[in-house]
């Protein structure tokens, strides 16, 4: 594992002068969700692939960025399922972005993550690794990742990201998003769920929405890239994710792009979304 994070180390030191100096324009192609993938996109997936190619103890990676996984080592033990950048159409007006990563043995499902990593680039270079029960934060300082803090989020907080937009929530839902501004929370969301995450989790709670709507029944967000990772994340903080009925490491995984409507926050709000879907969706 440890040979996997120096590798992410690398990727992501790369990735940073990528961001600073890259073309921020879009490619010609498309990529298996039906985004127009940028030349940053590709560029990054591309970092990323180099330098675990070169890990012995990969078995095969799948990006969002590309359509199928490749095999790297029969003898290897992890799976790695990596959105290379996400939210990268937020760096041409220069706010945060991010890599994930989630590792997996056997299968690529919920069932079998066991670490995850994420990257946030922002003002500062910071990455967040979750492994065996502990999530911990390093920074980037002159050139190499060093250990910051631990990662626990309270039983409540002050936050809350709503995603998607209004009008193609359900009713319930809406009304769940007032009752919470209603009760005080802050609205803080960027449109980049890794910086969105991460507030979250260092302001010490809150809730981060991405529901099914009436445009994507099945919510935007991707399961193996986006949502498992950030799932092991926050639960190892103490918190919680959920799809709204069930937590989301039960979400059953048919097919390497699936996606999952998703709610992420600390104990209290996550029970919150629990008792609106549990009598109102179906
Ligand atoms: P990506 O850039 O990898 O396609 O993902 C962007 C995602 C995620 O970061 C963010 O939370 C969400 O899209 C925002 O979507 P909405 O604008 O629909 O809220
Ligand atoms: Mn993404
Ligand atoms: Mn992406």
């Amino acid at each position: 594992m440890k040979d996997i994070i120096k590798a992410i180390e690398d990727a992501s030191i790369r990735i940073k002068d990528l961001i600073e100096t890259g073309d921020t324009g879009k490619s010609e192609n498309e990529n298996s969700t039906g985004d127009t993938q940028l030349k940053l996109d590709i560029a990054s997936d591309e970092i990323i692939e180099e330098i675990f190619a070169k890990i012995p103890s990969i078995k095969a990676i799948v990006s969002e960025e590309q359509e199928a996984i490749v095999d790297l080592n029969d003898n290897g033990e992890y799976l790695i399922a990596y959105d290379p950048l996400d939210g990268s159409s937020l760096v041409d007006v220069n706010l945060s972005v991010g890599s994930i990563y989630g590792i997996y043995k056997d299968e690529f499902n919920a069932q079998n993550i066991i670490a995850s990593v994420y990257v946030v680039f922002g003002p500062r270079v910071e990455m967040v690794v979750a492994l065996d029960n502990c999530v911990k934060m390093y920074r980037l300082l002159a050139g190499e990742f060093k250990y910051i803090q631990d990662i626990k989020l309270n039983a409540k907080g002050k936050l809350n990201a709503p995603g998607s937009t209004q009008n193609c929530w359900a009713p319930y839902h809406k009304t769940m998003i007032d009752d919470i501004f209603n009760d005080g929370y802050r609205l803080r969301y960027s449109g980049g769920m890794v910086p969105d995450l991460h507030q979250i989790l260092l302001k010490g709670g809150g809730l981060f929405s991405y529901p099914g709507t009436t445009d994507r029944p099945k919510g935007k967000l991707r399961q193996l890239f986006e949502v498992f990772p950030f799932a092991l994340t926050y639960e190892f903080a103490n918190g919680g994710a959920i799809d709204g009925l069930k937590r989301v490491l039960e979400v059953e995984t048919t097919h390497i792009h699936d996606t999952t409507p998703c709610f992420f926050g600390s104990n209290e709000e996550i029970n919150r979304v629990l008792e609106v879907y549990k009598n109102n969706a179906r």
